[in-house]
């Protein structure tokens, strides 16, 4: 074996055994005598993605896949770094290209489904989906990912097939299995689960966080965090940089960027890595969180005068513990403002179609007097479109009373 093979071999299997930080350092000694060495330009790409460092990964497995453009496994693993980027198109284009080699890799087939998912073609991921499961049939994450899929495309038969033969096996991993039971729930085959899985909520927004705000502004028209300024505002209070405030489930800081003139200090926090990661751009915050915020609110008694969350409560059915943490987590007579999807359920909420919750407001507002929030201002608004279609909200400012 050349001196080169044996340092591949030998940063490979301390990859493989999670040293990332010794393989690291074996793949650059490797390549700084051989530069053009294509398998560990993609092997520390891979390295660097799972990371989360997509900066660094992508420029290496595109040499790789320069170098060796008909290699199936480079081309794999740049759709699979580009869908993680948010690149959905190119991504697409680059697993097919993969599996036009090697039909039978199944988590390419996966990728590229749940890709074609990002993209809005759900009907176009159901055979390399269905193709994934077939090829992996004791996994429960593929066929999870179908139905999901087939969910989207109105498949529903075989999405309740699909999440119930995920949950079948002894032992899925109890995420799967707590995503698999949501969506029965929302199929209306499970009992409907008082919030989303928070891992659900986490990989939804990491794997939307690259495409967030282009989509959400522009296709979707979502302009909540605007609308619950103008009720600040509205509602005279002055846009004086006077406030310590909290930006719940902040995402990529939208909602930051229209709390900032009222913060004095402002702080973010939210399940998703990837969509804090984005928030830190924006400039406005003064500390961010990567937490749950029914874990935060608790551990933080009266540390804030204006607690915020825009577009956030949709992803918790029962808000009786979310609203007493917040309440709790606010200074006397401070002030919680926050958007809902409005609809109608048993018990005041009930799952909608995107998988979020909807809540009724007559409920809604009985539940804030409960815990100690007194109404102040409250607007019905358009929060932004679902298929096209309006989706009807409210917006709500209260008083810890
Ligand atoms: C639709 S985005 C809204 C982001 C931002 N507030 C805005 O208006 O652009 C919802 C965000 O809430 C976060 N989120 C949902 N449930 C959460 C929870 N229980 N704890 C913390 N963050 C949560 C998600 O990760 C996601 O980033």
């Amino acid at each position: 074996m050349s001196d080169d093979a044996a340092l591949l071999r030998q940063a490979a299997a301390r990859h493989a055994a999670g040293a990332l930080e010794e393989a690291e350092a074996l793949y650059a000694q490797l390549l700084a005598r051989s530069p053009d060495d294509a398998n560990a330009l993609n092997l520390l790409g891979t390295l660097h993605r799972q990371r989360g460092e997509l900066a660094r990964a992508l420029p290496l497995i595109r040499r790789a896949v320069t170098l060796r453009p008909e290699a199936p496994v480079f081309l794999a693993s740049l759709g699979g770094a580009l869908a993680e980027a948010g690149e959905l198109e190119p991504a697409v284009a680059a697993l097919r290209a993969a599996l036009a080699r090697r039909p039978d890799d199944a988590v390419a087939l996966r990728n590229l489904g749940q890709a074609l998912c990002g993209l809005g073609q759900a009907r176009a991921a159901l055979a390399p989906l269905r193709q994934a499961v077939k090829l992996a049939p004791h996994a429960a994450e593929p066929k999870l990912a179908l139905a999901h899929a087939c969910r989207e495309a109105g498949a529903l038969p075989e999405a309740i097939r699909m999440a119930e033969a995920a949950l079948a096996r002894p032992g899925p991993d109890p995420a799967v299995a707590a995503q698999a039971r949501f969506l029965l729930a929302a199929l209306g085959r499970a009992p409907m689960p008082e919030r989303a899985p928070a891992a659900y909520v986490r990989d939804l927004f990491d794997q939307y966080a690259p495409r967030f705000e282009a989509d959400l502004t522009g296709r979707l028209g979502y302009r909540t965090p605007a609308a619950l300024a103008e009720l600040l505002r509205d509602s005279g209070i002055a846009a004086a940089a006077a406030l310590d405030v909290l930006d719940l489930g902040c995402g990529t800081g939208l909602s930051g960027v229209a709390l900032a003139p009222f913060a004095r200090r402002l702080e973010g926090l939210d399940l998703s890595p990837r969509m804090l990661a984005e928030a830190a751009r924006q400039g406005c915050y003064a500390a961010l969180h990567e937490a749950d915020l029914l874990d935060f609110l608790p551990r933080h008694p009266a540390a804030f005068d204006l607690i915020a969350a825009a577009d956030v409560l949709n992803y918790l059915g029962d808000l009786a513990p979310a609203l007493a943490a917040l309440r709790g987590a606010l200074r006397p007579g401070g002030l919680a403002l926050f958007s809902v999807e409005l609809g109608e359920g048993e018990g005041g909420y009930a799952l909608g179609p995107g998988l979020r919750y909807r809540h009724a407001l007559p409920a809604l507002r009985a539940l804030c007097a409960e815990v100690g929030l007194a109404a102040v201002a409250e607007r019905r608004d358009v929060l932004r479109l679902e298929q096209g279609s309006p989706v009807q909200g409210a917006l709500m400012l209260l008083r810890q009373a």
